[in-house]
């Protein structure tokens, strides 16, 4: 604060006459006088729609009042940081041009710089050199840690540990905020249903509600209980909205999707994440029903702002507003920018194309300026909101961020939800856990010793042989003889841009030590998969089975040994039928982050009891997808005696490999004395149901108990099952636990064609079980 009276000082100084008195004004404003009124019909929009009017508001009003038109845009403009590009490199960009933009005060936030040191330095210009001093606000894809890194987000959605999630966003939060950022883009909220698509590790999969519940979470561990305190930031949600639905699982892939699988499917999460009080949102490079979303005036003005009545600002993704014009929806960049404005995309990311043309459009009379208007004071509502104002360097402390990076306490917060992400989708004859003393072990896969794949995609400020590798992690349990072989290289190195079509897999020249090893050993732990930057932005795959000579080498290692327990490694869901029908035990362990190594150990040896649960279905082939466990019924959903005629494949079952909830523990748990207060309810009825668990197995455990509905007769169809609330319990041997459950209106209803949310009376079954598949089902009906 002290620092902003000082720039309002220098300008008082510096400015003439009139420019004097309105910074007078501001500064009266500052000491506490009233907000001016506003004829503004956006902010009016805003007024109305909230009783926003704080302080906050009045100070804004004081700011917008003495800028120029060209201090507005700036706001409206985000550059990349001059050294880390990660979009394509604008021709017309330069460094210089940059430069002198921020001394102009034409640069409201910038991405990808990192560090107090930079950071400081840009904040410094931003604030001392500018006639304002309006401090930046500074964006990182912070998406599983800054420097310790969680699991890959589709792994965390996979503990169903809501708690663990927001800690683990928590500790992304504290490390970024001490490299000087404070604001992330994430979480990344998009619901995913074609594995093809690489970014499905950046999400929390399939299901609505599920991912409603972890954008929430994910928001408020990102952004805390106090935005003003040095080590919250402001969150994320994006990409607003559909991108996951991308055609074919084709990147940056056009969009159709209907009215009812956008209100039903796609928006939920990101209204969590809006009443969770997400201060920004990124709208996306696809198009949805022909209109490209950065120019999409229903979702991000009548949507977003106007039913939603969220406050803070839209952040186009990387030169988006510019792709306008690739997609055919714009003939230029003035119209480019006139679209993407007037639709509320309030920031440019990157796209040069608001800081060239928006002052010009409003003066030419092209844009009205209270759409500007609009656009600037969400923005700097969001810095007031992080305390910029009061204290631009309030995250640029040296010290604080030497001694917070990859600190100890992170490491064990990571580790925890790392074995709790964990997958157990196959445990034949009791496998797992391993013994620990007395046996010949062979680790095999070049992933295996791989110390940088377990840190996933948007590893971003990680450094690279940073993670625990499995080798690292079992050689911690010194009972056992343990031989490694890699059997096969990946071949793809350690590159964030790879085209696999460059690569000949050829090499087998490591088979013949790896078979030995195998054959001379009680058990093989084989580690297969994806490398760390097979999946994320730009990594969309027609091929889901094991890359390369890998499923060679698993059916060659098979052949000497039965014993096997596959560890794979993956950022998406993958298509490995074989495995499924051959291996008997297989553990789905992702891609876990800096403690990788380490958690998986702990979960083969028993040290920890496998709980996670998918989060999105694992295809038998590529031909099923998109595939997904609320689908609708079709008209002709059953095999009737020897009928081809229905929903089906000649080629393959419907059924996918592992559904969605699916995941097995060491120990079993028994799901018995369904019960509901009634059968026949009233809309606004209370609907009790409860059940009991018992571990009947060996070993403590933790069950994700899910609750799911189908409504039978909709006026807009309805999918067989719906999640609709879950409970993670912990359970000891031979103990028995009661979960209870309350379904009501809001979880059995639906938003129609029109986007209204409806409940409507009529025949539901309820099922409650540890997966979307095996389940124990009752019947209610809810009358008027
Ligand atoms: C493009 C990606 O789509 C988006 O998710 C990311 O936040 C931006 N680039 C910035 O890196």
């Amino acid at each position: 604060m002290i620092k902003f009276f000082r720039q309002i000082r220098k300008s008082l100084l510096m400015e003439n006459t009139l420019k004097s008195i309105s910074v007078l004004f501001l500064l009266m404003i500052f000491i506490g006088s009233c907000k001016k009124n506003s004829a503004d019909q956006n902010e009016s929009t805003i007024n109305k729609t909230s009783n926003y009017k704080t302080t906050i508001e009045n100070k804004i009003d004081s700011i917008l009042d003495i800028m120029t038109i060209e201090e507005k845009v700036g706001q409206m403009n985000q550059y990349n940081g001059f050294w880390d590009v990660t979009g394509p490199i604008p021709k017309n960009g330069t460094a210089e041009m940059k430069y002198d933009h921020l001394k102009k005060g034409w640069v409201g936030a910038m991405l990808n710089v990192r560090g107090v040191e930079q950071i400081e330095t840009l904040q410094k210009i931003a604030v001392e050199d500018t006639r304002l001093g309006i401090p930046l606000i500074f964006g990182y894809d912070v998406i599983h840690g800054y420097k310790t890194l969680s699991p890959i987000p589709l792994a965390e959605a996979s503990s169903w540990d809501l708690e663990a999630i927001q800690k683990s966003a928590r500790v992304a939060a504290t490390e970024a905020s001490s490299a000087g950022i404070n604001w992330t883009f994430a979480p990344m909220v998009d619901i995913t249903r074609d594995a093809r698509w690489g970014r499905v590790m950046e999400g929390a999969g399939e299901d609505p509600f599920l991912g409603s519940k972890i954008a929430e979470a994910r928001v408020k561990g990102f952004q805390g209980d106090n935005l003003k305190a040095n080590n919250t930031i402001a969150a994320c949600a994006k990409h607003f909205a559909a991108y996951g639905f991308a055609e074919a699982g084709k990147e940056y892939n056009t969009v159709d999707i209907g009215t009812s699988t956008l209100h039903n499917i796609v928006l939920p999460p990101f209204k969590a994440a809006v009443n969770a009080d997400v201060k920004t949102i990124m709208n996306s490079f696809n198009e949805l029903n022909g209109i490209p979303v950065t120019g999409s005036t229903y979702l991000q003005r009548d949507i977003l702002k106007g039913e939603w009545g969220f406050q803070g600002f839209v952040v186009s993704d990387w030169a988006s507003i510019r792709e306008l014009i690739n997609w055919g929806h714009a003939k230029n960049k003035k119209e480019a920018a006139k679209i993407a404005a007037n639709a509320g995309s309030d920031m440019d990311m990157e796209g040069y194309v608001y800081v060239q043309e928006l002052a010009k459009l409003v003066e030419q009379g092209d844009l009205k300026e209270s759409v500007i208007n609009d656009a600037v004071r969400r923005i700097l509502r969001v810095k007031f909101e992080l305390g910029l104002f009061d204290d631009p360097y309030k995250y640029c402390d040296i010290k604080n961020e030497e001694n917070t990076l990859y600190h100890p306490k992170h490491q064990e917060v990571v580790l925890d939800i790392a074995k709790k992400s964990i997958v157990l989708l196959k445990n034949d004859n009791n496998l797992l856990p391993l013994k620990k003393a007395g046996q010949k072990i062979a680790l095999i896969g070049a992933l295996a010793a791989d110390k940088s794949s377990p840190l996933g995609s948007w590893r971003t400020a990680s450094d690279d042989d940073t993670a625990i590798s499995v080798l690292e992690g079992l050689q911690k349990y010194t009972g056992n003889t343990l031989t490694y072989e890699k059997g096969v290289d990946l071949t793809i190195g350690q590159t964030n841009f790879i085209n696999e079509l460059d690569i000949n897999y050829t090499d087998k020249s490591e088979f013949p030590n790896a078979i030995k090893a195998a054959k001379e050993s009680d058990v093989v732990v084989i580690v297969l998969g994806e490398h760390g930057y097979q999946s994320g932005e730009g990594r969309s795959r027609t091929h889901l089975g094991l890359p390369g000579l890998q499923q060679e080498l698993l059916e060659a290692v098979f052949k000497v040994n039965k014993n096997i327990v596959l560890v794979l490694n993956n950022g998406r869901p993958l298509a490995i039928e074989w495995a499924a029908n051959h291996i008997p035990a297989i553990v789905e362990a992702w891609q876990l982050g800096s403690q990788s190594g380490n958690a998986i150990a702990q979960v083969l040896y028993g040290d920890y009891n496998p709980s996670g649960k998918l989060t999105m279905s694992f295809p038998r082939n590529v031909g099923q997808l998109p595939i997904y466990y609320n689908y609708k019924n079709t008209g002709r959903p059953t095999n009737d005696g020897n009928n081809v005629f229905w929903s089906h494949y000649s080629d393959s079952k419907n059924t996918p490999l592992f559904p969605f909830g699916y995941g097995l523990s060491y120990s079993n748990f028994e799901y018995s004395n369904f019960r509901i207060n009634g059968r026949e309810f009233k809309i606004n009825d209370s609907i009790e149901l409860s059940i009991d668990i018992t571990n009947t197995g060996n070993y403590n455990g933790k069950e994700v108990v899910q609750l799911y509905i189908r409504d039978l007769v909709g006026s807009i169809t309805r999918p067989i099952k719906e999640l609709k609330g879950f409970e993670l319990i912990e359970i000891k041997k031979g103990e028995t636990k009661t979960v209870d459950f309350i379904l009501n209106k809001e979880l059995l209803g639906f938003y129609n064609n029109n986007g209204e949310f409806i409940t409507e009376p009529g025949d539901f079954k309820v099922y409650i079980g540890g997966n979307s598949v095996d389940t124990l089902e009752k019947e209610i009906e809810l009358i008027k």
